[in-house]
């Protein structure tokens, strides 16, 4: 019984194409916000943080954006949430929602797989 209603809901993702068209979208969607990411990192953050492999290391006291990709608990949401709050350490960064975004994906996007 239990195995019939797990097939059933699977013919229904399967037919309404959530595995079909979602994930060409999304991998499109991401390029764009990631190169957004990107391109804020270079104007807001690269004077504290290296922010690629080969970019200039960063200050003191400010982690690499793949050291703080590779943190195990780090996440597109945690990286904005930590954006939007004050810190003693970081200024205040006015972002808009956009570039918010683009910077969690951007650095999640260092992590290694
Ligand atoms: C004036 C220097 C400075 C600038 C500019 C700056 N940062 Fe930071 N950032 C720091 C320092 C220092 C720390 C480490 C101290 C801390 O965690 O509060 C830090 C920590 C972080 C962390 C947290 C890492 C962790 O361990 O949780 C994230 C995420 C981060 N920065 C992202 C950014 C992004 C994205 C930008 C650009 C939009 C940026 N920072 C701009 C100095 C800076």
């Amino acid at each position: 019984m239990r195995r019939a209603v797990g097939a059933s809901l699977l013919h229904i993702a399967a037919v309404s194409g959530v595995f079909g068209a979602m994930p060409v979208a999304m991998a499109q969607d991401d390029g764009a916000r990631i190169a957004l990411g990107r391109r804020t990192a270079e104007t807001a953050c690269a004077q504290c943080h290296q922010i690629d492999a080969k970019g200039k290391p960063g200050n003191a006291g400010a982690p690499s954006f793949e050291a703080i990709a590779n943190i195990r608990s780090m996440t597109e949401l945690s990286v904005k949430v930590f954006l939007q709050s004050p810190h003693a350490s970081m200024p205040m960064l006015h972002l808009s929602t956009a570039e918010l975004d683009g910077l969690g994906a951007y650095i999640m996007s260092l992590r290694r797989r």
